[in-house]
C-alpha cells in the first residue's frame, strides 16, 4: 500500500446501509431549503422546558444566540427523559478499569448518582453561573461530575489529568473556579501515579478561588490532606440524596469553558453554552455515526479532557440514549490487544478513533486485530487531524472488513461539534478527504482576500471558513472577547467569516480537503499544542537564552515537535545530552508530558528576518530536512550552516 491521494477512488456505503441509514441524500436539499428551519426541526430532539421565539439572532455578531428564550435542562435532557421514557434499565456507559474491573451504569443509575452529586454541589454552596474545575482520568464520577454541573447550571472546566500543577492552576485561577473535583490517583500502566498531589502543588502559593477540592477514591493510595478544605467523594456525594428536581436555564447559560492552545502562550477559555450545543451534538451523533439507541454499543476513545470527549462522550451520545464503552486505560495495557478485546467484548458497532492510533495499530501489524472478532463494527470514524490516504485503507480493510464505512470528521473546539463530515449511509467517501459541510452547515475555502479558490483537479488550496453561523459555535473566549473577535473573526471582518486556521482545498468534485493549520500551533497526536507555548517554557529555564519552536512532520504523531535552543554563556559549558534531557523534563513538568519536544537543537543562532521575527518557515525545512526555501531575507544566511551541523 502506498500513500497515494486518488481523487476519483471513493467509497460508497452498501445499498443495505443505505436503505437502513438514518439519513438519506434529501437531508442536504431540506437543510440547504431552510437553513434556520432545519436547525430548529433538529432542536427538538431535545426536551424544551419552555419553547424557544426565534431560533436564531445574530444581530449581536460574532456571539450569536440561539433558540431564543428557550429554557432546557442539559442533564435532564441526557438523563431523566430517558428513565422517563422507560429506558431506565439500558446500560448508558459500559466502563472498563484500566486493572480490568468494570462497572455497567444504567441510565437510572447515572440518574442516582447526578442527583447526589447535584444535591451536595448545591450543599457547598455552589449556585448557578459559579465554575468547577474537574481535573480527573476516565472514571464514571468524571462523566457524573460534569452532568451535575450542568444540572444546576454550573460551569464546569475540564483539565486534562495529564497536564501539570501549573496549567491546572493557570486554568483555575482564569475562571475563578470554585471547587476542584480530582481523584486520588489514577492508573498508569498497572501502577496507581498519584493526581491529587498536583491539585495540592498547583493550590500550593498565592491566593486563589478555590473552596473545596472533591476527591474520588480511585487507586486507594495515600493522599495528603487538607482539613477543612479537602473532602472525599464516598464520604459526601454518596451519602447525598438521589434524588433531585431539574430547573431549566437559559439556552444561552454557559454550559463550559474549555481551555485550547492558541498562537499565544496564554490557553483560550472557549466557552458554550446550552441549546444550540446540545441541539448540534446530537444531531450530529445521530447522523454522522448513523446511531441508533438499542442497536449500537458506541465507543468514542477521546478523553473527556478534550472537547470529543464532551461532545461524543457525555453530551451527544448521552442525548440519543447511547450505550457506549468508556474506557481507561491505554491502547497498549497489558498488551496491544485490548482495545480490539473491548470491541469484541461488547459487541462495539461504533468505533470513533483519532488518526495517530490507527496508525500505531498499523505499526504494531494487523495479526493483532486480526485475532480478533470485529464483526460487530458498522461506522467507523476518525478525528484531530487529516488522516492521511494509506492510514484511511488500513482502517477500511484491517478494522472494518474492508466494508464498514468511515467518516472522517472535521470540528474544532471552537466549532463544539462536528462541521464537515460525510455521512456514512449517502457519502462516496474518498480517504483523506473530510468531504462535505454537513447538512445545516456552510463552509468555503477561500484566498487571502476572501475570494473562493477555483476547484482543481490536484491543487487549490485555501483558507478554510464559515460563513454561516451554527448552534454549536463558540460564544466567546472567557474573560477576553477581544480575543475572540481578533483570533477568528477579523482576518475577514468585511464577510462576517469565522477563520478557521485551517489551510484546506478542493478537488474537481467540489470535495473538501483539510490540510492542516497554518497558524503557528502544531498538531501531535491530535492534541493542539501552540509553538509560542512550548519557547516559554523552554526559555523558563535558566540555561536558555532564546528558543524556537515548530512542528514537523512524524509518521506516527502527525507531527512532532522539534525545538532550537540558544544557551546562555554559563549553560554553554554543560553537557548537550544532559542538558536537552533536563529541558525536556522542564516542557513535561510546565505543560504535559504531550508537549514534550521530540528533539531539541542546541544552535548558536536562530534565523531571524531583518524586523527580528524567528522564520518558522526555514526551521520546519531543516526539521524535516528538506532543501531550504527562500533564505533572502534573512540577516545571516550562514546561520543554517551552523544549524544543519547541530543536527548532525
Ligand atoms: C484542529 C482542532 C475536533 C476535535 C479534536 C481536535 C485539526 C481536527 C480534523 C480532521 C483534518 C482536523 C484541525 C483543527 N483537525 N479534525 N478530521 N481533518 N484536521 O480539536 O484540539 O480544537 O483541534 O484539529 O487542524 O483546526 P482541537
Amino acid at each position: 500500500m502506498t500513500d497515494t491521494t486518488d481523487y476519483r477512488d471513493a467509497y460508497p456505503p452498501s445499498p443495505q446501509f443505505a436503505a437502513e441509514a438514518n439519513a438519506d441524500a434529501s437531508i442536504y436539499d431540506r437543510a440547504a431549503a431552510d437553513r434556520e428551519g432545519f436547525w430548529a426541526e433538529q432542536a427538538g430532539r431535545l426536551h424544551w422546558h419552555e419553547p424557544w421565539t426565534r431560533t436564531l439572532d445574530w444581530s449581536n455578531a460574532p456571539v450569536a444566540e440561539w433558540f431564543v428564550d428557550g429554557k432546557l435542562n442539559v442533564a435532564y435532557n441526557c438523563v431523566d427523559r430517558h428513565v422517563l421514557d422507560g429506558h431506565g434499565d439500558q446500560v448508558a456507559i459500559h466502563w472498563e478499569g484500566e486493572p480490568g474491573d468494570s462497572r455497567a451504569l444504567t441510565y437510572s443509575d447515572l440518574l442516582a448518582e447526578v442527583s447526589r452529586a447535584a444535591n451536595y454541589f448545591t450543599e457547598l454552596g455552589l449556585r448557578a453561573g459559579d465554575r468547577v474545575a474537574i481535573y480527573m482520568p476516565m472514571v464514571p464520577e468524571a462523566i457524573i461530575a460534569m452532568l451535575a454541573c450542568a444540572r444546576l447550571g454550573l460551569t464546569h472546566s475540564l483539565v486534562f489529568a495529564g497536564f501539570s500543577p501549573t496549567a491546572l492552576r493557570q486554568r483555575i485561577d482564569d475562571a475563578e473556579a470554585r471547587l476542584v473535583i480530582t481523584t486520588d490517583g489514577q492508573w498508569r500502566r498497572g501502577a496507581p501515579a498519584p493526581l491529587k498531589t498536583a491539585v495540592d502543588e498547583a493550590l500550593g502559593t498565592g491566593s486563589h478561588t478555590v473552596e473545596h477540592v472533591l476527591v474520588v477514591r480511585r487507586t486507594g493510595i495515600d493522599t495528603p490532606w487538607t482539613e477543612g478544605r479537602d473532602l472525599w467523594w464516598d464520604e459526601t456525594v454518596e451519602r447525598s440524596a438521589p434524588e433531585h428536581e431539574a430547573q431549566p436555564f437559559d439556552s444561552e447559560h454557559p454550559l463550559f469553558i474549555l481551555y485550547t492552545s492558541g498562537t499565544t502562550g496564554k490557553p483560550k477559555g472557549i466557552l458554550h453554552t446550552s441549546g444550540g450545543y446540545l441541539t448540534q451534538a446530537a444531531y450530529t451523533h445521530h447522523t454522522v455515526f448513523d446511531h441508533r439507541p438499542g442497536r449500537d454499543v458506541y465507543w468514542c476513545t477521546a478523553d473527556i479532557g478534550w472537547v470529543t470527549g464532551h461532545s461524543y462522550i457525555v453530551y451527544g451520545p448521552l442525548a440519543n440514549r447511547a450505550t457506549q464503552i468508556v474506557y481507561e486505560g491505554t491502547p497498549n495495557f497489558p498488551d496491544q490487544h485490548r482495545h480490539f478485546q473491548i470491541i469484541e467484548k461488547y459487541g462495539v458497532t461504533i468505533y470513533y478513533t483519532a488518526p495517530t492510533l490507527i496508525r500505531t495499530f498499523m505499526k504494531w501489524g494487523r495479526e493483532i486485530p486480526d485475532a480478533h472478532d470485529l464483526t460487530s463494527l458498522r461506522v467507523l470514524g476518525s478525528v484531530g487531524e487529516p488522516i492521511n490516504p494509506e492510514a484511511w485503507r488500513w482502517y477500511r480493510e484491517v478494522i472494518g472488513a474492508g466494508s464498514t464505512p468511515i467518516v472522517d470528521t472535521w470540528w474544532q473546539t471552537e466549532t463544539g461539534a462536528i462541521m464537515i463530515s460525510p455521512l456514512p449511509g449517502v457519502t462516496a467517501a474518498k480517504p483523506g478527504a473530510a468531504m462535505t459541510p454537513l447538512p445545516g452547515i456552510s463552509a468555503a475555502v477561500v484566498d487571502e482576500e476572501g475570494k473562493p479558490v477555483r476547484l482543481g483537479e490536484t491543487e487549490a488550496n485555501g483558507y478554510l471558513v464559515l460563513d454561516q453561523p451554527w448552534p454549536s459555535m463558540a460564544r466567546g473566549i472567557w474573560g477576553d472577547m477581544d480575543r475572540f473577535r481578533t483570533t477568528y473573526w477579523e482576518r475577514y471582518a468585511a464577510q462576517g467569516w469565522y477563520f478557521a486556521g485551517d489551510g484546506a482545498k478542493l478537488d474537481a468534485d467540489g470535495d473538501l480537503w483539510v490540510l492542516g493549520r497554518v497558524d503557528d500551533v502544531m498538531n501531535v497526536s491530535g492534541h493542539r499544542i501552540s509553538t509560542a507555548e512550548v519557547e516559554s517554557a523552554l526559555v523558563g529555564h535558566a540555561g536558555v537564552a532564546e528558543a524556537a519552536v515548530v512542528g514537523a512532520g512524524d509518521a506516527t504523531t502527525g507531527q512532532g515537535i522539534v525545538a532550537f535552543v540558544i544557551l546562555t554563556a554559563e549553560a554553554a559549558a554543560r553537557s548537550g545530552a544532559a542538558l536537552v534531557a533536563e529541558l525536556k523534563a522542564e516542557v513535561s513538568r510546565e505543560i504535559s508530558p504531550i508537549a514534550k519536544p521530540r528533539e531539541i537543537h542546541i544552535v548558536p543562532e536562530l534565523p531571524k528576518t531583518r524586523s527580528g521575527k524567528i522564520m518558522r518557515r526555514l526551521l520546519r525545512d531543516v526539521a524535516e530536512g528538506r532543501e531550504l526555501g527562500d533564505t533572502s531575507t534573512l540577516v545571516d544566511p550562514d546561520v543554517f550552516e551552523a544549524i544543519r551541523a547541530s543536527r548532525a
